[in-house]
């Protein structure tokens, strides 16, 4: 792959790169996206499935629904995207990876500084004494789970629409952000705030900004660079380039 003399430069030079990642990321493992022809959003609403109100009111649904998805998620690999990152982390010196998604498959690929901004599919915790919970046999039955210590309702640990980030995974990749040479953004539609937030600061503070993605987004008018394609090939070339050139310019 070309990539332009600027990118190739800021690689060279790269001592701090943050990435953000979206699920375009994990859809070459088989997860589905929300947005697109093919995305969640056609098939479910939102509306009644990822909202706090819409969990009081049928927890079995919203919870059929997470137990599907928890069942995808566990019977799909890390892809070329998620071990290309892995590797990117070795080389270099801060390495901070933000992701929206919640299937993690990242940490499952090696990944060490994972910042969840949308939680984790795999936890849940009870709503009234907010212990955490992984044992969900209540599922396995298609029961909602109740918490062992106080009988409450457990939900699953994924930020719902209207409700707020994680505060401290958000202010730790706000802060990655800012002080990154390279920002780069993988496989997101970056229509969801604050996550979509993150290139902008980075631009804003000088990073280099460079999005990954099959097609153009609302972002790339304010990206430095858009390449088309699949993170699964685009990444491991990246990775393949700050290889070379740290090898050379050391
Ligand atoms: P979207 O489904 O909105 O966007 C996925 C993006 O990935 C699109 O821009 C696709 O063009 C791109 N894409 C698909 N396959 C790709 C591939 N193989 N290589 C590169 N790009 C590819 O997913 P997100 O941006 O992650 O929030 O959505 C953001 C948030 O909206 C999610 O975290 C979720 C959702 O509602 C919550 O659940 C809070």
């Amino acid at each position: 792959m070309n990539f332009s003399d600027k990118f190739r430069a800021v690689l060279r030079n790269a001592e701090s790169i943050c990435v953000l990642t979206g699920a375009g990321v994990s859809a070459e493992s088989g997860v589905p996206t929300f947005r697109g022809a093919e995305g969640l959003w056609q098939k479910f609403k939102p509306e009644e499935l990822a909202n706090f109100d819409a969990f009081i009111n049928n927890p079995e649904l919203v919870w059929e629904w997470y137990a599907y998805r928890k069942q995808v998620m566990k019977n799909v690999q890390p892809n070329p995207s998620h071990l290309a990152l892995v590797d990117m982390e070795r080389l270099v010196r801060t390495f901070t990876l933000v992701t929206q998604n919640v299937d993690n498959l990242h940490t499952r690929a090696g990944s060490k500084n994972v910042l969840e901004l949308h939680g984790n599919i795999e936890r849940s915790y009870c709503i009234d004494c907010h212990t955490y919970t992984d044992d969900l046999e209540a599922l396995a039955e298609r029961k909602v789970p109740r918490c062992k210590s106080c009988g409450g309702l457990v939900r699953p640990d994924v930020v719902w629409f209207g409700e707020v980030l994680p505060a401290e995974v958000f202010q730790k990749a706000a802060k990655a952000s800012e002080k990154c040479d390279l920002f780069l953004c993988a496989g997101t539609s970056a229509v969801v705030y604050p996550a979509a937030s993150l290139p902008l600061t980075a631009r804003e503070r000088g990073a280099y900004v460079v999005e990954i993605n099959r097609e153009y987004t609302d972002l790339s008018l304010r990206t430095h660079e858009t390449i088309l394609g699949n993170a699964g090939e685009i990444l491991p070339e990246i990775v393949h380039e700050l290889q070379s050139v740290k090898e050379r310019a050391s």
